[in-house]
């Protein structure tokens, strides 16, 4: 009986663990990291060297949170400034996902 109560609670917290690790793991994570958190830093606050030498805003700026989606989603598109285009080097779900792990970062 014991046995039995160990061997659930260990599949809960399994499962829980399983689900952790899933949410940290947000579609757009990965791109985010690989390819933006170099100017924009893995906060979204845009300190970091190549995010000072561009003038890189942060995320967080007023102007920032007013901005839509599909602003945001036109502007990795196309670029802006400094700001490089990944219309060729990333798909339309990379982009989106990628937009919404910014929006995680926001709301931090
Ligand atoms: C070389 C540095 C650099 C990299 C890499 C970079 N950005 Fe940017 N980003 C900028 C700069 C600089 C701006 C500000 C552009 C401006 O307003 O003139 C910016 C602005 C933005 C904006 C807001 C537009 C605005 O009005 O300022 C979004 C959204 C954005 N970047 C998304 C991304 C995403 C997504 C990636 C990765 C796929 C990325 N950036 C990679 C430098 C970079």
């Amino acid at each position: 009986m014991t046995h039995r109560i160990q061997t659930a609670l260990i599949a809960i917290v399994a499962a829980a663990s399983t689900v952790a690790a899933g949410l940290a793991q947000a579609p757009g994570a990965n791109t985010y990291r690989t390819k933006c958190a170099m100017c924009h830093a893995a906060d979204g606050s845009g300190n970091m060297p190549a995010g000072k030498a561009t003038a890189t805003p942060s995320f967080k700026f007023p102007v920032m949170l007013k901005m839509s989606d599909a602003d945001f989603i036109g502007y990795t598109k196309n670029g802006k400034g400094k700001m490089p285009a990944y219309s060729s080097k990333l798909t339309e779900t990379e982009i989106k996902d990628v937009v919404g792990y910014i929006r995680t970062l926001q709301r931090k």
